[in-house]
């Protein structure tokens, strides 16, 4: 598959009048051309379904398919739970009539269905799910219905659709807490989730590396799962961001110290095995991220099931986290020194060398002071998020 780059389409003119208005956001910024794929096939996908599409990572990718593929339609399925009306209206105000959302839930599977035998997708990019691990932890129901229930739900409207391509968003949560000295983590690292978030997201990967093995008419399965490890930053024109609520990731809640809207950022520990005794994460920008998916789509073979990792390879403590927001605010950023979290491992980065050897995937954005700009831009633009 062949995606444009994204600052050959669309006109100047139009991606300005999609632009979100708001006082930080650099109209004349372009985005990091797209790594292109090697391996993908020439035809550009003409119809998308990305389910998640008006959360945070679904939203950015609707808008890379849109804005970079001027023939592809994009199809949401959404139910709005944790996604926003705002992230659809921005979608539409890019893609017009090749933005189509359908407001419904994945476990409804007769209406998924419906929808998707009346106009079926060339592929599937599945990324509605629920997020937060201390969540999951407190009602494992739900998120085993959702992460689980919904993506056989999900396969079985595919199937009954003759839809047989599928990227998912899994997570490095499937590792669990590997040893210090299994970091890196590579595709190989034993998968050992610690809570119900992690465990549910690997359960749907052996469902699916099983259902690809499975025959089927006319074509056996192709999927693709990318486990990321810790996603950042926004749209470098602000038109879709991150607005999670409750907000649970570290980045956007430094930012929100930096805005005024928290008193502080409590660190959960600061007598870890790392440098500086605070925890260490690798984060990636949202739009590498979205890259990876343009290329893992290029890559989808029949009857194969194929994983990789997305991170940058490197990690950053929560102490680097905060002098980083400190140095791109402005902000001083009081904290608060508080106990560990039961299951938060000292350190957690990914090995992404297996996606930079079989697709030519390799992250724009290496340095954390550039994700913590863009993700401050997008906020300082939309203080209150999509509201
Ligand atoms: N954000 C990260 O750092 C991160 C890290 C690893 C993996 N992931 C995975 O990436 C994906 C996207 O994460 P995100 O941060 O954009 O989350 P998000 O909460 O912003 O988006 C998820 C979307 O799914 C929708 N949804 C939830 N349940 C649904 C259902 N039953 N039917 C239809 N829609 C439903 C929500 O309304 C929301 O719009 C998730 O699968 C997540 O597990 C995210």
């Amino acid at each position: 598959m062949v995606i444009s780059p994204i600052n050959e389409a669309p006109d100047g003119a139009e991606a300005r009048s999609a632009t979100r208005d708001g006082p930080d956001c650099d109209l004349t910024v372009t985005q990091d051309l797209p790594t292109r794929n090697s391996t993908g096939d020439a035809r550009p996908p003409s119809h998308v379904l990305v389910t998640g599409g008006a959360g945070y990572i679904g939203s950015h990718m609707a808008l890379a398919l849109l804005e970079r593929e001027p023939s592809t339609r994009v199809t949401v399925v959404d139910n709005l739970l944790r996604g926003h009306r705002g992230a659809i209206d921005a979608l539409v105000k890019v893609g017009g009539a090749r933005l189509r959302f359908e407001q419904i839930d994945l476990l409804d599977t007769a209406r998924l269905t419906a929808a998707l035998v009346a106009d079926p997708p060339d592929a599937v990019l599945h990324f509605a799910a629920l997020t937060s691990v201390p969540e999951s932890v407190e009602k494992p129901l739900d998120y085993f219905r959702t992460n689980l229930g919904g993506g056989l739900s999900l396969l079985e409207a595919m199937r009954a659709a003759g839809v047989s391509r599928l990227v998912f968003s899994s997570t490095a949560a499937t590792y669990g807490e590997p040893a210090p000295e299994s970091m890196p983590i590579t595709e190989s690292t034993p998968q050992r989730p610690i809570n119900p978030y992690g465990l549910a997201k690997l359960q749907f990967e052996d469902v699916l590396r099983a259902q690809c093995a499975a025959p089927r008419q006319p074509k056996p399965l192709a999927a693709v799962a990318l486990r990321y490890f810790n996603v950042a930053g926004a749209d470098a024109l602000c038109r879709v961001g991150e607005d999670h609520r409750p907000e649970t990731h570290l980045v956007p809640i430094a930012l929100e110290v930096a805005l005024g809207k928290r008193p502080h950022l409590t660190i959960f520990g600061d007598d870890y095995p790392t440098r500086d005794g605070t925890c260490i994460r690798d984060y990636v920008h949202v739009s590498d991220l979205v890259d990876a998916h343009l290329a893992a789509l290029g890559a989808l073979e029949p009857g194969a099931f194929r994983a990789w990792n997305i991170g940058i390879g490197r990690g950053h403590s929560v102490r680097e986290v905060v002098e980083s927001v400190r140095r791109v605010t402005g902000h001083a950023i009081p904290t608060v020194m508080g106990t560990r979290r039961a299951g938060d491992p000292a350190a957690l980065f990914a090995d992404p060398s297996a996606i930079a050897r079989d697709l030519g995937w390799t992250a724009r954005f290496t340095t954390l002071d550039a994700m913590v700009e863009s993700a401050w831009r997008w906020m300082q633009a939309n203080p209150q998020g999509y509201r």
